[in-house]
């Protein structure tokens, strides 16, 4: 896979407004003592005057500028206005420094400007000349400092800048409609001898030879050519310059090259030639560069191996060389550099695990590893990484050992939430140790997916959430520390599918709100303070699979259905562990199509969610609380245990033969167990315990070949324990507390054998299922624990996408 990230002329611009801040005053100590002339006073005056406009009231550089004060006034001496400086003697003007000061206007070569010719240093930075670069700076002979940069300057560079021999540092970087061609570069090259600073960022140098490049000044220090649409070839002795520190040709995708393999020049710091056509396998020699601090090389060609001699650059606190063509295992020298904090990997080839003494990385705060072809586990030792904020590990191949450690980006980030770029679309920062408030900020993103499970976050749930965006799909906040009420704050949530508040301290209502969320298919407030009737209201999302509202104060009957086919697609009920009673109203079960009907499209195996994003929810599954990564749409429950139903458990209960769990316990159900749960075929988990059923255990039951889990415990169930198939595989424990069963596996023998006496009504029929009952009893027994296995499928699956805070992704070419 190739990786193409776009020269974004805006980010691009401000990798140099970085660069080139104006130097500010600050070199250009004004001293009070001196007195220019007249004549530089007043060039200077006029000057200002004619480029000064009075009223702009905002600053498009307001924050980058440090503002002139208003100091130029005549009859002051002029060696004491701001910005400017004068020789030691106080009679010329050698320094002017009118960067950020908002100039306009056309500089022409009549300017008084021209009539400072002792300069030798001029910074015009960060002004609005919208006119070509006058020929007549190339009269400022003594001139060492020139900053032209980000002045909206335009045309070709003239050629008389290359009369400025003395000039040390040049830069016209910022200005895109600038151009330079190569007799003018040539000139350049030829005559700025003590040229040691050159910024050309953003000029256009698309006519520019490289082989004029060729002579420059052996005193360069820093040639940054960023942008610059530079093509051909780079002659190598740009590389070998013995004084080159900071070498930066960041986007210039013609232009091409390759790194020496011998001779650098030693005293490089800052290396970046990312979005080049730069390739080739990187030398063993580059750890020649015992200074390198900063290493670029993303989006270019470059192939081959990472160099074990990288382990020898320890001064590097920046290495980028994603979307290239590396492969490989990373070399275990990486670990050395122990002052690294930034590393982007992503977008390679490389292959084997991340070692282990990748731990010994402890500096580094952002990591990039995603979309290479690493496999195995993640190392632990990732959590020594005490300042890591970034972690991403997508679209690899590790595997997660079991279900818990599936989350693999668990326990990274601390501190307080970080508000992601606006770009991005989708985010979880879940399973970290996050704090604090949701900051509001967070509401003027166009998120898609939320996902901030997992934290540690604080405070109530900002209102502003609900008006996110219309795209927003999922929200899920499982898992902190919220409190207060739930705002009615779902008005605009017309593509809102998952809406997950598990594990909060939430109270009040449900926000009645959410039928405005017609799209709705998973729903889980569960674990928290909520107090509420049982809310029929639901009724209207058509979508709804998933509702999950256990262990909250909702209290009440919930008799009161409307129609037969409420919650038609609702698959997944939990409303555990409340304070609901009355009945259990077959107008209820009738309603759940979805667990009662073969539905030809979700006998295979299909998940809640879409591709980018699958729903996962805490259920209990045989008695213990799991986390299903996804949720197979084959996968139902029903659990109202631990509340306060009573009467009899309603035969249509029979009719669910999709059902796979159910969960009745700690409720004060009286009567016989209906013999019609024997057809619930696909019946794995069976928890009736701790009610106060009476009657024998229906025979029809040891047609449930799949049941693995039964519990009929602390009731007042009497006579025989049906024998055989699964039964013959449940323990005491299934059935203890109820002073009447005899025989396997209890040691009470039973004295006689008695005729089941189960229920009254054994006729219920169910045309619709046989057909499946046939094919599923095909199947038999023993199969239990292959099936059961297959809803923890998510064990061994890779999740689809990691974090994503910075929003670039990986483009396929
Ligand atoms: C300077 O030159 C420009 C254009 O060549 C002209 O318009 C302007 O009047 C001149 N200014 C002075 C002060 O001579
Ligand atoms: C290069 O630019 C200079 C200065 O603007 C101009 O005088 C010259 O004609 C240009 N040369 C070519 C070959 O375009
Ligand atoms: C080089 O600089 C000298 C003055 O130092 C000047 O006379 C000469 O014209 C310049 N050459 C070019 C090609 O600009
Ligand atoms: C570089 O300079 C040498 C001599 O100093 C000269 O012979 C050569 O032609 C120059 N090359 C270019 C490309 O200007
Ligand atoms: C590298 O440097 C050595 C010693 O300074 C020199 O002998 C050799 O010619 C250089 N190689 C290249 C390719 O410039
Ligand atoms: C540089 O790294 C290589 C490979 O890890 C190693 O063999 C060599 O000794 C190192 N050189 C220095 C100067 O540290
Ligand atoms: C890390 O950086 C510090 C300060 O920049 C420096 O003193 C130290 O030598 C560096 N560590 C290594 C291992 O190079
Ligand atoms: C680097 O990590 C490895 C494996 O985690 C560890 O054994 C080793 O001691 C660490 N080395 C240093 C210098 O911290
Ligand atoms: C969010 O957007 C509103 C309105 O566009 C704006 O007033 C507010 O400052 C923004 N908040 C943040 C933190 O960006
Ligand atoms: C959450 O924060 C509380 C107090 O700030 C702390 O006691 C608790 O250990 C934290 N929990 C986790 C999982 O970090
Ligand atoms: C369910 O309701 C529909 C109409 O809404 C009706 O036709 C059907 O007979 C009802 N079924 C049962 C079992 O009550
Ligand atoms: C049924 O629910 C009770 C209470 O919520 C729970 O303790 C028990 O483990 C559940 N039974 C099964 C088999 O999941």
């Amino acid at each position: 896979m190739g990786c193409l990230i776009i020269c974004l002329s805006q980010l691009f611009f401000l990798v140099f407004l970085l660069h080139s801040q104006p130097t500010s005053s600050s070199s250009f100590s004004s001293s009070s003592t001196l007195s220019c002339s007249q004549e530089q006073s007043s060039a200077l005056l006029k000057f200002k005057q004619l480029h000064s406009y009075p009223t702009s009231s905002s600053s498009k550089y307001s924050d980058d500028c440090d503002q002139k004060k208003e100091s130029w006034k005549e009859g002051r001496d002029c060696c004491s206005w701001d910005g400017v400086t004068c020789d030691t003697m106080g009679r010329d003007v050698i320094g002017l420094d009118l960067s950020c000061s908002e100039l306009q206007g056309t500089i022409h070569s009549n300017s008084s400007l021209f009539l400072l010719p002792n300069l030798q240093q001029l910074n015009l930075a960060f002004n609005f000349f919208n006119s070509p670069i006058s020929s007549g700076f190339g009269q400022f002979a003594k001139l060492e400092k020139l900053d032209l940069s980000s002045s909206e300057f335009s045309g070709q560079v003239p050629h008389e800048l290359s009369k400025l021999s003395k000039l040390s540092s040049l830069d016209l970087s910022g200005n895109k409609q600038v151009s330079l061609n190569t007799s003018v570069m040539r000139r350049l090259v030829q005559n700025l001898t003590k040229l040691r600073e050159l910024r050309l960022d953003g000029v256009q140098m698309s006519l520019v030879l490289l082989d004029s490049l060729m002579n420059l000044s052996s005193s360069l220090t820093v040639l940054s050519l960023n942008g610059c649409g530079l093509h051909g070839n780079l002659p190598y002795n740009i590389f070998r310059l013995p004084n080159l520190r900071e070498l930066s040709l960041i986007c210039n995708p013609e232009l091409r090259g390759a790194f020496p393999t011998t001779n650098w020049s030693n005293p490089l710091m800052f290396l970046d030639v990312s979005t080049t056509g730069f390739s080739g396998p990187l030398p063993n020699s580059i750890d020649n560069l015992k200074f390198l601090k900063h290493l670029g090389l993303s989006q270019c060609n470059f192939n081959g191996l990472i160099p074990a001699s990288f382990g020898n650059l320890t001064q590097i606190t920046e290495l980028d060389l994603s979307g290239n063509n590396f492969v490989g295992e990373l070399p275990s020298s990486l670990s050395n550099l122990k002052n690294l904090s930034f590393l982007n990997l992503r977008c390679n080839k490389l292959s084997g695990s991340i070692p282990e003494s990748f731990g010994n990385l402890t500096k580094v705060t952002y990591c990039y590893l995603s979309s290479n072809s690493f496999i195995g586990h993640i190392p632990s030792s990732l959590s020594n990484l005490k300042d890591l904020t970034f972690l991403d590990l997508g679209g690899n191949n590790f595997e997660g050992e079991n279900l818990e450690n599936l989350d693999l980006h668990a326990n990274f980030l601390q501190g307080t939430f970080p508000v992601p770029p606006s770009s991005v679309v989708f985010f979880s920062i879940s399973n970290n140790k996050l704090t604090g408030e949701i900051p509001s900020s967070i509401c003027n993103l166009t998120l898609q997916i939320l996902d901030i499970s997992f934290n540690n976050l604080t405070g109530t749930i900002p209102r502003c959430l609900g008006y996110l965006s219309d795209f927003l799909s999922v929200m899920d906040l499982r898992t902190n520390r919220f409190h207060g009420t739930i705002p009615e704050m779902f008005a605009k949530c017309k593509s809102l599918r998952t809406l997950v508040f598990n594990h909060n301290q939430l109270e009040g209502s449900l926000p009645q709100s959410l039928v405005n969320c017609k799209k709705l298919e998973v729903l889980d407030f569960g674990n928290n303070k909520i107090t509420d009737s049982f809310p029929y209201w639901l009724e209207a999302l058509p979508k709804l699979q998933v509702l999950v509202l256990r262990c909250n104060r909702f209290y009440g009957q919930i008799e009161d259905f409307k129609a037969n086919s409420s919650f038609a697609m609702l698959r997944i009920i939990d409303l555990s562990q409340n304070n609901f009673m009355g009945h259990l109203t077959s107008n209820f079960f009738e309603g759940l199509k979805a667990i009662k009907t073969v539905n030809e499209n979700e006998v295979s195996l299909k998940y809640i969610g879409e591709d980018y994003y699958q729903d996962s929810v805490m259920v209990v599954w045989k008695g213990h609380e799991r986390k299903l990564e996804r949720i197979l749409t084959i996968f139902t429950t029903i659990d109202l245990s631990c509340n306060k139903f009573h009467g009899k458990i309603p035969k249509v209960l029979g009719k669910l033969q999709f059902l796979r769990e159910l969960n009745l316990s700690h409720n004060s159900l009286t009567g016989y167990i209906p013999s019609s749960l024997g057809n619930l075929l696909l019946l794995e988990s069976l928890d009736l315990s701790s009610n106060m059923l009476n009657g024998s255990i229906p025979m029809q039951l040891t047609s449930l070949t799949f049941l693995a889990v039964l519990n009929l415990s602390q009731n007042k169930l009497i006579g025989p324990i049906p024998q055989g198939l699964q039964f013959n595989t449940f323990q005491n424990n299934s059935y203890i507390g109820n002073k009447g069963l005899c025989g396997f596996p209890l040691s009470k023998k039973c004295r006689i054998v008695e005729p089941p006496s189960s229920e009254e009504d054994n006729d219920l029929k169910f045309t619709s299922g046989f057909g499946w009952k046939a094919v599923m009893m095909g199947y038999g027994c023993g199969f239990v624990y292959g099936i059961a296995m297959g809803y923890l499928v998510s064990k061994s699956r890779k999740p689809q996408w990691l974090v994503s805070l910075v929003g670039i992704s990986c483009f396929q070419v």
